[in-house]
């Protein structure tokens, strides 16, 4: 196939995948930055943001070219890809947009805010030929791959117990929380993800919130930290606590107890108990999700780019990302509920219970 189209192989003059990246706030000048230095299989080749003035600093940094609007970056046969880390809702509309133009697309999570535009997309992605990646990069971190291959190795035995902790150490600012679908959609989803990717389909979920202290976040409607009780179809039950606000740093921890090993990711503890307050720790502590996964967000990139060479599907997927949507809004529905809510079956995936069998 000839560069820039989808459906297969794309290249530029380099052999490597031309990509675009449009929105660069927090997100996009990670995964522009990444693109740039960090991705053998790729070159940036064009940046977009609706402020010129962030884009024009960063463009130059990297040598991308800057482009005025997602049209002219649509219209440019120099770019294979796209990857849109704009506000999420804007995603459904300009992953529609890249489809009908025929450019790959790297989306960052969520696809959308709703579930009807999540389905459109998706169903949009599969009668096209383009590649597509939702941005859940902890599927390309060296120790959540570990565990995976060891667990579908059946080396965990059957799971019994899921637990996660996902903490920020400071909120981003209220206008973010106000257009971010909420905790559960926004940060949630990435454990929703992992616990579906490590132990199987979620059948049902039970969520409680705190509400804001700050009042400045108030309005927003959104929870300050959360709860989640997830039961899984192979019969393991999960907890997941979630902070907007931990204060000590940046927490992404996990463990899996199976009836033969249980497994943690976390560092190793170096004291019989860990003290933890604002700015100290007993043992060095990451501030950022950046800075915890930067190896998994460059390789996230090179693992789409490398999808959109030989073209190949690219994981995970749209139906990941609904996948993980749909845990999201069952728990945020539970939450509202004050009560457990079932999880909308996935069609043609059975349930995986992880004892090798
Ligand atoms: N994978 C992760 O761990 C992770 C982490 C943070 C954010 N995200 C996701 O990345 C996305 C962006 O979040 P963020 O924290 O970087 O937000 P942000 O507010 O820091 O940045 C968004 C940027 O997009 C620009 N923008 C707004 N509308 C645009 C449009 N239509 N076209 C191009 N640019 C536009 C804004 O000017 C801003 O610079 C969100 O969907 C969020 O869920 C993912």
């Amino acid at each position: 196939m000839s560069a820039g189209t989808a459906g297969g192989a794309a290249t530029g003059a380099t052999g490597r995948a031309r990509l675009a990246v449009a929105g660069l706030g927090r997100m996009g000048r990670v995964h522009a930055r990444n693109l740039a230095r960090s991705c053998p299989s790729a070159e940036l080749v064009a940046v977009l943001d609706t402020r010129p003035e962030v884009a024009r600093p960063l463009g130059e940094e990297l040598g991308a070219r800057v482009v005025a609007n997602y049209e002219e970056l649509l219209a440019d046969t120099a770019v294979d890809a796209v990857v849109v880390a704009a506000p999420t809702a804007a995603h459904a509309g300009m992953v529609l947009e890249a489809v009908r133009a025929g450019k790959h697309v790297f989306c960052e999570k969520p696809i959308s805010l709703e579930r009807g535009s999540t389905v459109e997309v998706v169903e949009a992605l599969s009668a096209s030929s383009v590649c597509f990646q939702v941005g859940f990069h902890r599927r390309f971190d060296p120790a959540f791959v570990a565990v995976a291959e060891r667990a579908e190795a059946g080396e965990l035995g059957e799971v019994l117990l899921y637990r996660a902790s996902q903490r920020d150490k400071a909120s981003p600012a209220p206008e973010f929380i106000a257009g971010s679908g909420g905790i559960f959609v926004d940060m949630g989803i990435h454990d929703f993800d992992t616990a579906r990717w490590l132990v199987g389909e979620v059948e049902s979920v039970s969520a409680h919130g705190a509400p804001w202290r700050d009042p400045a976040f108030a309005a927003t409607g959104d929870y300050e930290s959360a709860v989640v009780v997830l039961r899984f179809a192979g019969g393991a039950l999960g907890a997941l606590d979630i902070s907007r606000v931990a204060g000590y740093g940046y927490e992404s921890s996990l463990e899996i107890m199976g009836a033969k090993a249980t497994v943690r990711v976390d560092d190793p503890f170096s004291a019989r108990y860990e003290w933890r307050e604002a700015g100290a720790a007993s043992r060095p502590l990451v501030e950022s999700y950046d800075r915890r996964y930067g190896a998994a967000f460059a390789a996230e990139l090179e693992h789409f780019a490398r999808s959109v060479l030989a073209g190949q599907p690219a994981e995970p997927s749209g139906a990941d990302a609904l996948a993980a949507f749909d845990v999201a809004q069952a728990a945020a529905e539970s939450c509202r509920l004050g009560a457990p809510v079932a999880v909308p079956p996935r069609p043609g995936s059975p349930s995986t219970r992880r004892d090798g069998t």
